[in-house]
């Protein structure tokens, strides 16, 4: 077990009469994820992917990664939400946000495609100047603006670096197995593919092909990832109760809290190197509750930064939400405090002690202080900082969304919301057919 929910700063914001109540809507949300009985039971691949998945393309996955590290200096994962949240988060939460300025025998990991600005293009495009480049995108659609755009400049980028041959050697595309523009003109092109499983959703596939591959070139250890995650749906899939089960007890808290009136989740890290990660979260749980009319808003903080901003918010302000804090215990990185003569800022009562233990102290004063302000807190404890211990939190996030959808009478595996954004701006920018809505638009933003 890699990771345990201490309850103990939340249980008194909750009566222990709900928490016995709630069980039975939790088994029966339990039994429908594992019996593949709910709504979007199409989309369930993703819970018996640590284990059930397609060894051939793993091990070509690992081969890739060992030619991408090969051959470049510089690697441009090129892909939108699902499709780049996952492995950055994992390679920024293993390695480092600052992984690019590390001394490492990889390549730069660049993340491209995630927005529409045109200073984030150019900057990357300089960057790769004198550099030798990969590139891998990833979209299970093939048409999402976004990557396609950037595609579209590295292609021409490799092509002309390189010529179409060469480029081809450096172009890696991760898509749907058959369908799709992308996957043809790949395999018309030359370039090695590999595949966004159907019945996986972006949010759901970190532990495919889609995080897999950028993740294995950072050097980071897919097999333990792999592990984690198998190990935590053994345990999870085993165990429907509020009782036994953190993951159980923290869909029970959320929704609890969510019944109180409680409005915002608020994901807590005491690391940068989890920002990225919140970020992952963030989509998982916006994306597969946040529909008709209901779901409790995703957001993050990173403590003690977000202290000096939102940490008065959250101690003071409007009491519509609670905290889910998710600490990691083993110290992975060590830093005596330096004694120093002068005691300028009478910090000498704190000479030789590990600034880990100052985190967790201001961890623990800070939940003290939030509960003491009405803001219940969940803490998830992580064992270490490693590639098995993630794996099992991303599956502990992972299998509790779809069993708190379920409890929150939703489909958690759809996301029709995210559509309307691209038909304005697909009709604003005169793509053929959308004619009517231009109109109708333009009018609108006179
Ligand atoms: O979770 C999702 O489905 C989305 O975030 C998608 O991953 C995202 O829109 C990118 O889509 P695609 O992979 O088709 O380019």
């Amino acid at each position: 077990m890699a990771l345990t929910l201490n309850d103990k700063y939340i249980k008194d914001f909750v009566a222990k009469e709900d928490l016995a109540a709630i069980q039975s809507e939790i088994s029966a949300a339990h039994k429908t994820l594992v019996e593949h009985s709910g709504e979007g039971s199409d989309f369930l691949g993703w819970i018996d992917l640590p284990k059930n998945y397609d060894k051939e393309e793993y091990g070509r996955i690992k081969l890739a990664a060992e030619k991408i590290k090969k051959s470049c200096d510089v690697f441009i994962v090129i892909g939108i939400g699902g499709s780049y949240l996952g492995s950055r988060a994992v390679i920024e939460f293993l390695r480092s946000p600052m992984y690019n300025n590390l001394k490492k025998d990889t390549p730069d990991i660049y993340f491209s495609g995630c927005n529409i600005s045109a200073g984030s293009l150019n900057e990357l495009l300089e960057i790769c100047e004198g550099k030798d480049v990969c590139i891998n995108v990833i979209s299970k659609s093939g048409t999402t603006t976004e990557p396609a755009v950037a595609f579209r400049v590295f292609r021409a980028l490799l092509e002309k670096k390189y010529g179409k041959d060469g480029a081809k050697e450096r172009i890696f595309v991760t898509t749907d197995k058959a369908r799709g523009t992308l996957k043809k003109f790949s395999d018309e092109a030359g370039y090695e593919t590999f595949v966004v499983p159907d019945n996986v959703g972006g949010r759901f596939s970190v532990l495919t092909a889609v995080g897999l591959l950028p993740i294995a070139v950072s050097g980071v250890d897919i097999d333990a990832l792999m592990k984690g995650a198998a190990d935590a749906s053994d345990e999870y899939k085993a165990d429907s109760s509020v009782m036994t089960s953190a993951c159980m007890k923290y869909v029970a808290y959320r929704n609890l809290m969510y019944r109180q009136g409680k409005a915002n989740e608020v994901l807590v890290s005491y690391e940068n190197y989890a920002a990225m990660l919140n970020e992952w979260w963030k989509q998982l749980y916006g994306e597969s509750e946040g529909k008709d009319g209901k779901g409790l808003f995703p957001a993050s903080v990173i403590f003690s930064t977000d202290l000096h901003s939102l940490g008065q918010f959250i101690q003071d302000g409007k009491r519509n939400l609670f905290e889910t804090v998710v600490s990691v215990k083993a110290i992975d990185s060590k830093l005596p405090i330096p004694f120093d003569e002068a005691n300028v800022d009478g910090l000498n009562f704190l000479a030789g002690v590990e600034l880990d233990e100052v985190n967790k102290t201001a961890m623990k004063g800070t939940i003290l202080a939030h509960i003491d302000g009405g803001t219940p807190n969940i803490l998830i404890e992580l064992e270490d900082r490693s590639a098995y211990s993630l794996g099992y939190l991303l599956y502990f996030f992972e299998f509790a969304c779809g069993v708190s959808g379920y409890v929150l009478g939703v489909n958690p595996f759809n996301q029709p919301g995210v559509e309307a954004y691209k038909k304005n701006m697909f009709a604003l920018l005169g793509k053929p057919g959308y004619e009517e809505q231009k109109a109708e638009l333009e009018r609108r933003l006179k």
